[in-house]
């Protein structure tokens, strides 16, 4: 199994290219199951989750092919996604307990092919996330959903259809399974208490391109009128905000100068508002968004996650990484998740004092970090492993990479153009 090794202490200096955004792919890639014509997704990052959709998609009959160079002025890769000649509505276990993301398919599906049959995802590291708002909503359209078997069983023979659905709380992957099965549903949805994430409008906006009828992108409360068909679109992926307020951390953590390439500050205002509390400087150019921390001591922030436009979820590790090096205390409050401070005992191997309290983590800052072999148990709890390694000394030796590679494309080499002593080595 791949380890990353990583010897810290080297200050960063360099460009990084920023991806397509994850999390805005996953969607986007589900959402040529809506068609019988080809959708061109452009800026398609090369992870191991992507690889996972298009197993998925590929199963289901989709026809991926990968249409060698980018359009000018992308970098990623460009995928065709042809769902003409769907065969199969049943996303198995397999796949699924692998990305939960899978489940964004359901919605497609069953507002196409009238049903689906979807692995439930189950728990996973982070907590239990369940998927009940996303049935709920489902049948309140319609559809009549059967668990059984650790499958959802879910059918709407003749069609979804329109109507109110306001979210208890707010959820990315039920807002975007209702905003597709919405698309071809008979008359008007109404998405109530709609998530607001950058990726959110990315989808919508695709969707439109391929015939879509949606009024309210970007705010909390989506309408859509139901059309009879989608067609074809071409549509590029949006760069990746949380790989972007990543290699932030690392620029801040090593106290070094990184360019930030094709990265969009408008999409990252909350991070860089706590970065910016925290001493790092930001400075929006034209090729992207160069980030330094090269005077002065890092300042320990508190801060709080929240939905879109709040301060992510997903860069809550990273953050607290930094903090451990930073200057005073820091009080970090989880409120997304309830499980989301398994980083916290690796970084507390590395020298970290940090104190778990509930949902929130008191990170006394100050500590010169020390490498030690660590391992993590989701995607971002890895990468603040990574970002503690760059910034302690001595030998830092990260398992599990499997993880990093979910969603961080060429991470070591990234990292290594800028002057980290990093490499990938086999146990
Ligand atoms: C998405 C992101 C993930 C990010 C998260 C929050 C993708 C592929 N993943 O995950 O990286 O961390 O948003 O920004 O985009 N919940 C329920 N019932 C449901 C749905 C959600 O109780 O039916 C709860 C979850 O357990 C969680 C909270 O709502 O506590 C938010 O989850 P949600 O926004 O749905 O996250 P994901 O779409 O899974």
């Amino acid at each position: 199994m791949d380890q990353i090794k990583i010897r810290g202490g080297k200050s960063l200096h360099g460009t990084i290219h920023i991806g397509g955004a994850k999390n805005a792919a996953l969607p986007l890639m589900a959402a040529c199951l809506l068609s019988d014509q080809p959708l061109n997704l452009s800026n398609l990052p090369h992870l191991a989750d992507i690889a996972t959709m298009t197993n998925l998609l590929t199963e289901l009959g989709v026809n991926v092919s990968m249409n060698g160079a980018a359009p000018a002025g992308y970098a990623g890769r460009v995928f065709t996604l042809d769902a003409k000649k769907t065969t199969d509505i049943i996303a198995p276990y397999e796949l699924v307990r692998k990305m939960r993301a899978s489940v964004l398919v359901l919605g497609p599906l069953l507002t196409r092919q009238g049903r689906a049959r979807v692995s439930l995802p189950g728990g996973c590291a982070i907590g239990t996330r369940p998927v009940d708002l996303h049935l709920k909503a489902l049948e309140q359209m319609g559809a009549v959903i059967e668990l059984k078997e650790g499958y959802i069983d879910a059918k709407a023979e003749n069609g979804l259809k329109g109507c109110h659905v306001i979210f208890p709380m707010v959820t990315v992957g039920g807002t975007e399974n209702i905003l597709m099965a919405a698309t071809l549903a008979q008359g008007e949805t109404v998405i109530g208490n709609a998530a607001r994430e950058p990726e959110i409008g990315d989808l919508a906006k695709c969707l439109v391109a391929m015939g879509a009828k949606i009024e309210g992108i970007g705010t909390d409360t989506l309408k859509v009128q139901g059309v009879k068909k989608m067609n074809q679109a071409d549509h590029a992926v949006l760069p990746d905000r949380i790989e972007t307020g990543t290699y932030a951390v690392a620029a801040a953590i090593t106290g070094g100068e990184i360019l930030l390439k094709g990265a969009r500050l408008d999409l990252i205002d909350a991070v860089v508002d706590v970065l910016s509390r925290v001493g790092v400087e930001f400075e929006d150019t034209d090729t992207g968004l160069r980030v330094s921390r090269t005077n002065g001591n890092l300042k320990g922030v508190d801060l709080m996650t929240e939905p879109y436009p709040g301060f992510p979820t997903d860069m809550q590790a990273q953050f607290m990484a930094l903090m451990t090096v930073a200057d005073g205390a820091s009080m970090i409050t989880e409120t997304i998740f309830e499980n989301r401070f398994m980083h916290v005992p690796e970084l507390h191997r590395m020298g970290a004092d940090i104190n778990v309290q509930g949902r929130s983590a008191i990170v006394r800052g100050n500590q010169k970090l020390s490498g030690a072999p660590v391992m993590a148990t989701d995607l971002r709890a890895s990468v603040s492993m990574v970002l503690a390694g760059l910034a302690a000394e001595g030998e830092t030796l990260i398992n599990r990479v499997y993880h990093l590679d979910r969603g961080y494309e060429r991470l070591e080499e990234k990292l290594s153009a800028c002057g980290a002593d990093i490499e990938r080595v086999q146990a």
